[in-house]
């Protein structure tokens, strides 16, 4: 065990699924996160506009995002706002005034990554995203340290927990498709207005965040043909799935797909159903590496937020020793 060496305090912006999950991993898993880190995250405010009616955290409940701002203590801002018009500006006051931010947004970070990252930078915080790509599965930290010493040249796979969960229960159960989207809504998996995930814009977003940091380029959204998953028809064999893809072409270029593709049954990504994601990185040292687990709902993506936490609070790594 790991004396607990650090004490952070953190501010959560947005109090929807995500971030409710967020203080309450904080909360029921306090012992192990500091533990596992020598870092002891203590919740010091929670932003909404909407104060829940009952809520275990109503006191560090704030409305007015300057409490937070002008609160030296707070190092950390978790965004899980979610939009991009609120959460763009307190993203840009948050590390201006010197605290890192961690976010679960991938529309905000698709439009506007390339300036909050510089923006950290020149403040000498942290933007951390981890939580923007595949809910809970390590992604962008195994991409921006274990895979340094490779060229990466193609990135693809389902990225998308709703549209994989429609999927398999229309592949496997014969639900229909209206049935297993409000089952992805009851448990969590879709957004606010589902649409930008079975129109495909929502792994756009995820690909578009995952080509940034491996290839440094800002993908032009209308160079992209997206298509999703309304029209689907379910093949009588193999197993259909939405699948984003970017190529690092040979001129530098990078080419962004995402559509439905039928999959031979023998296929690796064939087999990844349900709410669970998987992501192939094709390494030039490695070759291919696939990232799987669960790709949304409210703990697995709360679990990468707390992760990123505990990076900007410089928690040690997880061994026990
Ligand atoms: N709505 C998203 C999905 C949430 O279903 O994958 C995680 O980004």
């Amino acid at each position: 065990m790991k004396p607990s060496d650090k004490k952070i305090y953190v501010a959560i912006m947005g109090f929807g699924n995500i971030g409710r999950g967020v203080a309450e991993l904080l909360k029921t898993n306090a012992k192990t996160i500091t533990d596992n880190s020598g870092v002891e995250v203590v919740l010091k405010y929670i932003l909404d506009v909407r104060f829940p009616a009952e809520s275990e955290f109503e006191p560090l409940f704030v409305t007015d995002f300057s409490v937070i701002e002008h609160d030296a203590d707070v190092s950390v801002v978790v965004e899980t706002i979610g939009d991009t018009k609120f959460a763009y500006n307190f993203t840009k006051l948050a590390l201006r005034s010197g605290k890192s931010v961690v976010t679960s947004n991938k529309e905000l970070v698709a439009l506007h990554g390339f300036e909050l990252f510089a923006l950290a930078q020149e403040n000498n915080v942290k933007y951390l995203v981890e939580a923007s790509v595949g809910g809970g599965i390590p992604i962008i930290h195994p991409l921006r340290h274990c895979l340094a010493a490779n060229k990466i040249t193609e990135i693809y796979g389902i990225l998308n927990g709703t549209c994989n969960y429609i999927l398999t229960e229309m592949t496997n159960n014969g639900t229909d498709y209206a049935t297993a989207l409000k089952a992805a809504q009851a448990l969590g998996y879709a957004e606010p207005n589902p649409d930008a995930d079975v129109s495909g814009k929502d792994t756009f977003r995820k690909i578009c965040v995952l080509s940034m940091l491996a290839f440094g380029k800002q993908i032009d959204p209308n160079s992209v043909r997206i298509k999703g998953i309304q029209d689907v028809n379910i093949p009588p064999k193999g197993k259909i799935k939405l699948i984003g893809r970017a190529v690092l072409k040979d001129d530098g270029d990078v080419e962004v797909s995402v559509a439905p593709q039928v999959l031979d049954d023998s296929e690796l990504l064939a087999n990844v159903n349900g709410v669970f994601n998987a992501v192939v990185f094709r390494c030039d040292a490695l070759g291919d590496v696939v990232f799987y687990g669960k790709g949304a709902g409210k703990m697995p993506t709360a679990s990468a937020v707390v992760a990123d936490i505990l990076e900007c609070g410089g928690g040690a790594a997880n061994g026990k020793c």
